[in-house]
C-alpha cells in the first residue's frame, strides 16, 4: 500500500472518531493542521508519511476529554497504527511525536524532536495564533462555561503543566497564558516565518479590545 492510501485511511478513522467533538478541536482543526504541515514538510523535505499521521492523529484521544486518562489517546492510536501496513519503525516514531508534542508536555519535555516532530508541532500551534486561533479560544472558553473578560482575575503565565491545566481563568488570559508565547516556541524557520504575521493579528485584536472597552 502506498503513502496517499495509508494517509487516505487515517482520514477516514479521524473523521469518525472526532464526529461531534468541541469546534476547536474537530476534524476542521486537524485539516488545517494537515494541510499545513505536509506544506512544511515539501519545504522541508521531511518525510510526508509521518508528518502526515502523526498531524491526522494527534488530537485522537486527547485525555482533556477522556476524563484526564493520559492513556487512552495513546492505547487507542496504537491500535489503530497497527492496523495499517506501514514499517514498526515509522509507527514508533508517529506515535513519539504525538505523545510529546503537545503544549501541556512541552512544560518538561527534554527528548531530541525529530524534523518531523518539529514541523507537526509547529503546524499545531499555528492553528492556536491568528484569526482562527482566537476563533478557537473563544469557542473552547464557551465550551467551558467561562467568561471571556473578568477585570478581577489578572492573567497569569503558567510555570508547570498542573498550573495551566488547572486554569479556569477568563479566556482572554488565555492570550497570555499561552497564545502571544507560541511565536518563541516554534521550531522550524518556516514555522517562525507563518508565526510573524498570525501574532500581530492577535495583538492588533487585542488593542482594539481594551479600545473597546474604554467606550
Ligand atoms: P494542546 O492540546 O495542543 O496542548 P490545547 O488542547 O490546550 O493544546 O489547545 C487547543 C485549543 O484550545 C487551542 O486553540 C487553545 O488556544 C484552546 N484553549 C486551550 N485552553 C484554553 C483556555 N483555557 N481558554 C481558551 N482557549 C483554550
Ligand atoms: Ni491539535
Amino acid at each position: 500500500m502506498n503513502a496517499e492510501n495509508i494517509l487516505q485511511q487515517a482520514e477516514t478513522f479521524v473523521k469518525t472518531s472526532l464526529e461531534g467533538a468541541e469546534s476547536g478541536h474537530d476534524w476542521w482543526h486537524i485539516a488545517r493542521v494537515y494541510q499545513t504541515a505536509m506544506q512544511m514538510a515539501d519545504e522541508m523535505h521531511a518525510d510526508k508519511l509521518i508528518v502526515g499521521l502523526a498531524a491526522l492523529l494527534h488530537d485522537i484521544g486527547d485525555s482533556k476529554f477522556n476524563g484526564g486518562d493520559e492513556l487512552a489517546g495513546p492505547k487507542a492510536i496504537r491500535s489503530f497504527l497497527q492496523t495499517l501496513q506501514i514499517e514498526a519503525s515509522t509507527l514508533e516514531k508517529v506515535l513519539f511525536i504525538i505523545e510529546n508534542m503537545s503544549f501541556r508536555h512541552s512544560f518538561h519535555f527534554e527528548g531530541q524532536k525529530s524534523l518531523e516532530f518539529c514541523i507537526v508541532q509547529d503546524a499545531d500551534r499555528l492553528d492556536a495564533m491568528g484569526a482562527i486561533g482566537i476563533a478557537r479560544a473563544f469557542s473552547y472558553g464557551g465550551y467551558k462555561g467561562r467568561p471571556f473578560y473578568d477585570p478581577a482575575i489578572p492573567p497569569h503565565i503558567p510555570g508547570d503543566k498542573e498550573t495551566y491545566q488547572k486554569s479556569t481563568a477568563p479566556t482572554i488570559n488565555h492570550f497570555y497564558e499561552k497564545l502571544l508565547l507560541l511565536k518563541d516556541q516554534m521550531n522550524t524557520e518556516a514555522g517562525k516565518k507563518r508565526a510573524q504575521q498570525r501574532h500581530a493579528y492577535m495583538l492588533n485584536f487585542l488593542e482594539q479590545f481594551y479600545q473597546e472597552l474604554k467606550g
